[in-house]
């Protein structure tokens, strides 16, 4: 049930901000509660007194008033919030949303906020198209900032494409969704996920690593997927340059056999994903110092030994053996009978097997495609769409939930 919700709103600049006034009185007539920052853009588009008449509430808008931090500072305004909702989001609070800043009441209440934070961006089409406020979505969406549109048609400045505020009814449809889906039970509810991700990085030396290319982007999106699913997820990472999942507990590693440590303190748990690329090898006795070239000519002798494999030590680690054990394998080469004998050898109850021959683009990409191993035969087999790695967490996410029930 969406009523008795609060909702932070923030307006910032921009045309269609009038708009948002048919929002806010939707979401009233459903007895949700709007607190309302207005940025000093939006100020330029509709009136502080015709928000708070419509939000029946005080209307912020200056970072630095005393009365606002004596009756309610900018940390509790962004805590007191069910969901953050930026209407219209023009390219500049986009833009500092992305790179973190806090000059002004609204950015600061973003930054300091841990709540779900909705977009719905307005602005003119080259704006909307512009490389920069692309890389802006982007970087947003992937800690979890939910977008609504914009849509296509004739825009406030008279050309016409990308970039109009999505209509009131979409908006409202997607706060009402989201705020009705936060009531419901999350499926995962009470089930406890680790999953390791991203590649492991085995020292030469101080300065020397051995390492592979994986990003963590898969990984990364299977933890956000969980958790999202209500899971009680803790991400067990190598060194990648992706953000934190929001809401997930993140503990970061270099090494194989620390990856291996951190999943075991990580357990029990119900389910452990090991999408991590973790190295097969690490020197055997890695140098204390710095291995120098002596103008001898000699190569470095570099002797490696094996590293521990995480999936088949939790898939045969006996009473704290997570209940689904699924495992990544990456083939270049008889996808589903190389991944089905893997799934045999590591003892794990599930293998996603993924084609990583170079011309896929799948190691470091965006995009996956998926055949799920779960039986020593064909007859159970599946296959996932080539699609976003964030597209193949959510149909594994789901696949995880009817294995539960
Ligand atoms: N894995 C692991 N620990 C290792 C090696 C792999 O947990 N030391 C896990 C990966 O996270 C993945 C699965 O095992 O879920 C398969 O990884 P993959 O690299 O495909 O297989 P390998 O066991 O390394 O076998 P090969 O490289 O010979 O295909």
């Amino acid at each position: 049930m969406a009523a008795g919700k609060n909702i932070l709103l923030i307006i910032s600049g921009g045309i269609a901000a009038y708009k948002v006034l048919e929002v806010i009185r939707r979401l009233r007539d459903r007895e949700i509660n709007i607190r309302a920052i207005l940025t000093k853009g939006g100020e330029q588009f509709v009136t502080p007194l015709s928000v708070a008449a419509l939000t029946e509430n005080k209307v912020y808008q200056d970072l630095f008033s005393l009365t606002d931090e004596a009756e309610m500072g900018h940390i509790r305004l962004s805590r007191e919030a069910d969901l953050v909702l930026v209407a219209p989001a023009s390219a500049d609070i986009l833009a500092k949303m992305a790179t973190g800043q806090a000059g002004d009441l609204a950015t600061t209440a973003l930054l300091a906020t841990n709540k779900p934070v909705m977009i719905a961006p307005a602005m003119n089409v080259e704006m909307w198209n512009h490389p920069a406020t692309q890389a802006n979505i982007a970087t947003l969406e992937s800690r979890g900032v939910i977008r609504v549109g914009p849509s296509a048609g004739d825009l406030a400045c008279g050309e016409t494409g990308s970039g109009r505020l999505a209509e009131p009814a979409e908006i409202i449809a997607n706060v009402l969704d989201f705020l009705d889906g936060q009531s419901a039970p999350k499926p995962l509810a009470g089930k406890k996920a680790v999953v390791t991700s991203g590649p492991t990085h085995e020292p030469i030396d101080p300065v020397r690593y051995i390492a592979n290319r994986s990003s963590g982007k898969q990984g990364h999106a299977i933890a956000q997927a969980l958790c999202n699913a209500g899971a009680d997820v803790t991400l067990v990472s190598g060194p990648v340059s992706l953000p934190d999942p929001a809401g997930v507990k993140v503990v970061r590693i270099e090494t194989a056999r620390e990856m291996l440590a951190a999943v075991k303190n990580a357990l029990p748990a119900d389910i452990a994903i090991c999408a991590a690329a973790v190295a097969d090898w690490r020197t055997a006795d890695e140098a204390g110092q710095k291995l120098k070239k002596d103008g001898s000519g000699v190569i470095p002798d570099l002797r490696l030994s094996e590293n521990p494999d995480i999936l088949a030590t939790i898939s045969k680690a006996g009473a704290s053996r997570p209940g689904l054990v699924i495992g990544f394998a990456a083939e270049t080469e008889k996808v589903t009978e190389h991944a089905r004998a893997k799934r045999a050898r590591k003892g794990c109850d599930w293998i996603l097997a993924n084609d990583v021959a170079p011309e896929t683009g799948t190691f470091g990409g965006d995009q996956n495609e998926i055949f799920l191993i779960s039986g020593d035969d064909a007859t159970t087999d599946e296959h996932w769409s080539r699609q976003s790695k964030t597209g193949i967490a959510e149909v594994l996410c789901a696949r995880i939930i009817r294995h539960f029930s």
